[in-house]
C-alpha cells in the first residue's frame, strides 16, 4: 500500500479564499499507508510568485505546521502541496493542491468607504426603510480576474450584473464592530462581463443597528448608519489592476424590503421593486446621491470561519388548522432559518407568516419569543409566479402560521410551494454517535440540531426571541461537545478574540459578547463564575480538541486576566464567596421566575470554577513554556482548592451543598483529592441521583459534569439510569415530550402539556445538551487523549441494555471510530486509528492496550 496523502488545509479554513493570516499554519492528513508507517519528514512544495520552492523538514508533525515561505502579500495565490516520508525512507507522492489566496492584507490596501442612502431617519424607530446602493462600470478585454472584497455596517447582500454574489448571509456577521469588522472575499471572475456591468448590494439593519436585546432593547448599538463597504478588484492580463470601490459616485434608493430586522422579520413590498436595478441597463438617474460614513480600514478583518448559509431545506410535514381557523405549518422539525414562498395571486395581496416553537391549544404560541416579532410580510407584485425568501432575519420555529395565502395553501404545499430553509454558521461536521437506543440517538440529534440553530455566526443561547446574544456561560459549558460535533475551531477562536477585547480592564469577562447595552442587573459588567471562565476553558478545549496551541498563545493573557481577578477578589481566603452570581443557572428545583435560585451554594460553584480556571492557566502557561506563570497558578489552583475542601466538603465526603452540582464539581474539577474522600463523594452523589428517582436535578453548571463525575466514579449504571431517565426533569422526558431540539429548560413543556410560565422559555437552548460529550467519550467510547485527538481514548463503558454503539470523530489526522456491540455475553469491538495518530484501548474488564494506526478488531467476555 502506498502512502496517500489528501490535499493540506489553511489554518482553519474552509475555503482558503480571502484569508487573513500572513503565515498561515499547515495541516494534512494521510488517508492511507502501509501497517506500521509513521511520518518521519515533510516536504512542503510551494508555488509562490512564480517560482516553486521546496521546504523539507525531519518531523512527524502534520497539524498546523509553521508557513514555510515568505510571508503572504494581499491577494497573492499560493498552490501548496505535501509530500511526506515515512520510517521505511521513502517519499510519498505529493498531495493534490490546496490553492490559498490572502485577501487584503494592509490597511492601505482598502480605498472602499462605507456608503449609504442620505435620508432623514428616526434614529429610534423600527421603521427605517433599507436600502439599495449601485454604481455602473466598465471591463476592459483581457480581464483575468475579478475579486469582491465586502461588508457594511449592517448586513449586505451583494449583486453583480443581475446575479446574487456569494451565498452567504447576513454578512458580515456580529463581531465587535469597532474593532473588527469582517469582510467576505468573493471571486467573481464569471460575473462580470467585457463592457458594461453593474454592481449593487442590498442592505439590512442587522446587529450593527438593529434592535438587539430584551425589554425593548437597544437601537444603533453600532452606529446610525447602513452602509455598504465593497471594493471590486480588476486584473488584467497585462497584469494591471483597476478597482471600483464604494464612495460617493455611488446611487441609492429605497428597497423593497419595507422593513428588516433580525427579530422581527421582513416587510417587503414586491411592487416596490425595481427590475434590472443591478444589471448596466438599468437607468438609476432617479436614485438619489449616497453619504459617506467613517470606517476605519485597520478595523477590517478577514473571517477565520464559514460565512452562514443555507444548509438544508425542509418541507412542511402536514398543514394544520387551529380552531380559529388559521392555517399552520408544520415543519417536523425546531429548526432555525426562514420560510421560502412560491407564490401567485394579485397584485397587493398580503400574505404573512408568523412562526413558533410551539403551538398552545391548537394554535401558534408565541409568548416564549418575547418582544420578538418573527412575522414576514410579503406583497405580491402580481407577476405570473413570484418567489421571496426574507433576507435579513431569522426565526428559530418548528411552525408557520400563513395568512392570507391566495389560492389553495394545502395544494401548494403539496407542490412544495412552501419550504424552510436551515441557516447556520456552514462548520464541517466532525462528530457522530449512534446506539441501540433510539431516543437516547433522537437526544444525539436534538444537541445537534440545537446547536445548528444557535451558531448564527456567533455561538448563542437561543434563536429565537428578543435575545440570541453570546452568553459566555452556554458555550463555556457545550464547547467540549460543540467541539465534538463541528469543527467550531475557526469560529470559535475568531469569537474569543472578541471576548478578550470586550474583557474590561480590571479582567471581567462579560455575560455576553458582543456585549450590548443591557438594563438592571447586567449592567455594569460584574465578574460570574461559568460565564466568565470561557475565557479560560474554551481556549483550553479548543486546544484539546483541535491541537491548536495558537488559541492558548492568543487568549493567554486574557486568561490570566480573570483569574488575576479572581485572585484579587478572593484575597487570602481564596473563596469566591462575594457578589452577585447565576450559580447553578436553571436547575430545575429554581422556581420558574428565579432560575439561579439552585440547590447548590453560589459561591461553592464560583470558588470551583476559580479553582479550575486558575489551574487551566497553569495548564496554558505550561504548554506555552512560560514556567514561571505555570508555578504561580498550580499554586494559587493548590490554594483555592484546599480552600474550597475546607469550606464546603466535610471530612467524610459529603458536602455542604448535599446536591448533585456540588459533587459534580468538587469531583470532576479536581478538588477532592483524597481517594477516600473521593469515593465517598461519588458514592453520595449515586445515592442523591437514585433517592431523586433518576431525574436530573442539575442547571447550566451541573449538567456537563454529571455524568462524567458517576462514570468517573465507579457509578456507569446510575450515569445510565440518569441518561436514560423519562420521567420530569430528564434529558429523555424532553425527547418523550417530542422535543426535536434540546431545551432551555428541562420542563420548557410542562408534563401537562403547557408551556412553562417563565418569561424565559426556549425550546432551543444547546446548554443542558452538553452531555453529548460524554455520550461520545464514555458510552461509545471515543476520547481524545492527548491535544488534536494526536492520542485516543477508546473506553466504552456498556450499560443500561444498549446493545451497541459508535462513534465517528473526524479529527485534524483522519477520522477515528469505535463501534461496540455486545453478542452472547461477549462485547465485540472495532476501532479505527488514523495514521499520525496512536490510541489507548482501555476495555471493560480487561487491561489497558496500545493501538497503532489501522483498523482492529476486539472481543472481551462481559458480565
Ligand atoms: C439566556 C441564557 C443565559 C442567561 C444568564 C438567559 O436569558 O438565554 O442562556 O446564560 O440568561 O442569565
Amino acid at each position: 500500500m502506498s502512502v496517500t496523502v489528501d490535499a493540506p488545509r489553511i489554518e482553519h479554513h474552509r475555503e482558503p479564499l480571502g484569508i487573513g493570516e500572513s503565515a498561515p499554519r499547515l495541516s494534512w492528513r494521510i488517508s492511507a499507508a502501509p501497517d506500521g508507517w509513521q511520518q518521519t519528514a515533510y516536504r512542503i512544495e510551494l508555488e509562490q510568485r512564480g517560482t516553486t520552492s521546496t521546504h523539507e523538514v525531519e518531523s512527524a508533525e502534520q497539524v498546523l505546521v509553521d508557513w514555510p515561505g515568505e510571508p503572504l502579500h494581499s491577494r497573492e495565490q499560493v498552490t501548496v502541496r505535501i509530500a511526506v516520508r515515512g520510517t521505511d525512507g521513502a517519499w510519498s507522492t505529493a498531495s493534490p493542491a490546496t490553492t490559498l489566496e490572502a485577501g487584503l492584507l494592509d490597511p492601505a490596501d482598502w480605498i472602499a468607504r462605507p456608503v449609504g442612502a442620505f435620508r432623514n431617519e428616526n434614529p429610534h424607530s423600527d421603521e427605517r426603510r433599507p436600502s439599495l446602493v449601485r454604481r455602473d462600470f466598465e471591463v476592459r478585454d483581457g480581464l483575468v480576474r475579478a475579486r469582491l472584497y465586502a461588508t457594511a455596517h449592517g448586513v449586505y447582500e451583494a449583486e453583480l450584473n443581475g446575479q446574487r454574489v456569494g451565498d452567504d448571509t447576513l454578512s458580515p456577521g456580529w463581531t465587535v464592530y469597532g474593532q473588527r469588522l469582517r469582510y467576505y472575499t468573493y471571486d467573481v471572475t464569471d460575473l462580470v462581463q467585457p463592457g458594461a456591468n453593474a454592481l449593487g448590494a442590498w442592505l439590512g439593519d442587522g446587529w450593527y443597528r438593529g434592535r438587539l436585546g430584551w425589554r425593548g432593547g437597544f437601537r444603533n448599538v453600532y452606529g446610525y448608519d447602513q452602509s455598504f463597504l465593497g471594493q471590486l478588484e480588476l486584473t488584467y492580463a497585462d497584469g494591471t489592476r483597476e478597482t471600483v470601490a464604494t464612495d460617493l459616485s455611488w446611487r441609492s434608493a429605497p428597497s423593497p424590503i419595507l422593513h428588516s430586522g433580525l427579530y422581527d422579520g421582513e416587510d417587503y413590498d414586491a411592487r416596490e421593486e425595481q427590475p434590472g436595478w443591478s444589471t448596466a441597463a438599468f437607468d438609476d438617474a432617479q436614485w438619489e446621491d449616497v453619504s459617506e460614513r467613517h470606517r476605519d480600514p485597520a478595523t477590517l478583518v478577514a473571517p477565520t470561519a464559514p460565512p452562514v448559509r443555507a444548509t438544508q431545506e425542509v418541507l412542511p410535514v402536514e398543514v394544520l388548522t387551529g380552531p380559529s381557523g388559521s392555517r399552520i405549518l408544520d415543519f417536523g422539525q425546531n429548526l432555525v432559518g426562514r420560510v421560502r414562498i412560491r407564490i401567485s395571486g394579485p397584485a397587493g395581496t398580503t400574505v404573512t407568516l408568523r412562526t413558533a416553537e410551539v403551538l398552545q391549544d391548537g394554535e401558534i404560541y408565541t409568548r416564549p419569543l418575547r418582544a420578538a416579532r418573527s412575522t414576514d410580510n410579503y406583497t405580491l407584485a402580481g407577476r405570473d409566479v413570484e418567489e421571496w425568501e426574507p433576507r435579513f432575519t431569522f426565526h428559530g420555529f418548528r411552525y408557520a402560521e400563513v395568512t392570507g395565502w391566495p389560492g389553495d395553501l394545502d395544494a401548494d404545499v403539496a407542490a412544495g410551494a412552501l419550504v424552510a430553509r436551515v441557516y447556520h454558521t456552514d462548520l464541517e461536521r466532525t462528530g457522530w454517535f449512534a446506539s441501540s437506543d433510539a431516543a437516547l440517538d433522537r437526544l444525539h440529534e436534538n444537541v445537534v440540531w440545537g446547536m445548528r440553530g444557535n451558531f448564527v455566526d456567533i455561538p448563542t443561547d437561543c434563536p429565537q426571541r428578543d435575545e440570541r446574544i453570546g452568553w459566555t456561560g452556554d458555550i463555556q459549558v457545550f464547547g467540549p461537545t460543540a467541539s465534538t460535533l463541528f469543527d467550531v475551531s475557526g469560529m470559535l477562536s475568531g469569537w474569543l478574540r472578541d471576548v478578550a477585547i470586550e474583557q474590561l480592564p480590571d479582567g471581567t469577562v462579560p455575560w455576553y459578547v458582543p456585549v450590548i447595552p443591557a438594563v438592571d442587573k447586567w449592567t455594569p459588567l460584574r465578574p460570574g463564575a461559568a460565564w466568565g471562565d470561557v475565557a479560560t476553558l474554551l481556549p483550553w478545549t479548543l486546544y484539546e480538541r483541535f491541537g491548536d496551541a495558537g488559541v492558548l498563545r492568543a487568549q493567554f493573557d486574557s486568561a490570566r486576566r480573570w483569574v488575576d481577578l479572581l485572585e484579587r477578589r478572593s484575597g487570602p481566603s481564596r473563596l469566591w464567596n462575594t457578589g452577585f452570581q447565576l450559580g447553578d443557572w436553571l436547575d430545575p428545583a429554581a422556581p420558574p421566575d428565579d432560575p439561579a435560585d439552585a440547590l447548590t451554594d453560589r459561591y461553592l460553584v464560583a470558588t470551583a470554577y476559580f479553582a479550575k480556571s486558575a489551574r487551566t492557566v497553569a495548564r496554558m502557561a505550561e504548554v506555552l513554556g512560560l514556567s514561571d506563570e505555570q508555578a504561580h497558578y498550580d499554586r494559587l489552583a493548590d490554594e483555592v482548592a484546599t480552600a474550597f475542601v475546607a469550606e464546603y466538603v466535610h471530612p467524610d465526603g459529603t458536602m455542604t451543598s448535599d446536591a448533585q452540582t456540588a459533587y459534580a464539581l468538587g469531583l470532576q474539577f479536581g478538588l477532592i483529592t483524597d481517594a477516600g474522600m473521593r469515593d465517598a463523594a461519588a458514592t453520595r452523589l449515586a445515592q442523591l441521583v437514585q433517592d431523586a428517582g433518576n431525574r436530573i436535578a442539575t442547571g447550566f453548571v451541573g449538567t456537563p459534569l454529571v455524568s462524567d463525575a458517576l462514570s468517573d466514579g465507579g457509578h456507569v449504571d446510575t450515569a445510565y439510569d440518569l441518561i436514560l431517565e423519562r420521567e420530569c426533569p430528564s434529558w429523555l422526558y424532553q425527547v418523550e415530550q417530542g422535543a426535536t431540539t434540546v431545551w432551555e429548560r428541562w420542563d420548557s413543556l410542562l408534563p401537562d402539556g403547557t408551556v412553562n410560565p417563565g418569561t424565559m422559555t426556549s425550546f432551543n437552548h444547546y446548554a443542558l445538551g452538553a452531555v453529548a460529550d460524554w455520550m461520545h467519550r464514555v458510552i461509545a467510547g471515543l476520547a481524545p487523549d492527548a491535544p488534536g485527538y494526536r492520542r485516543i481514548r477508546f473506553a466504552p463503558r456498556p450499560g443500561g441494555g444498549l446493545t451497541s454503539a459508535s462513534a465517528r470523530q473526524l479529527t485534524a489526522y483522519g477520522e477515528a471510530a469505535i463501534s461496540w456491540r455486545i453478542e452472547g455475553g461477549q462485547l465485540h469491538v472495532d476501532l479505527t486509528v488514523p495514521v499520525g495518530a496512536e490510541a489507548v484501548l482501555d476495555l471493560p474488564g480487561a487491561g489497558e492496550e496500545t493501538l497503532a494506526p489501522g483498523i482492529h478488531s476486539r472481543t472481551v467476555s462481559i458480565g
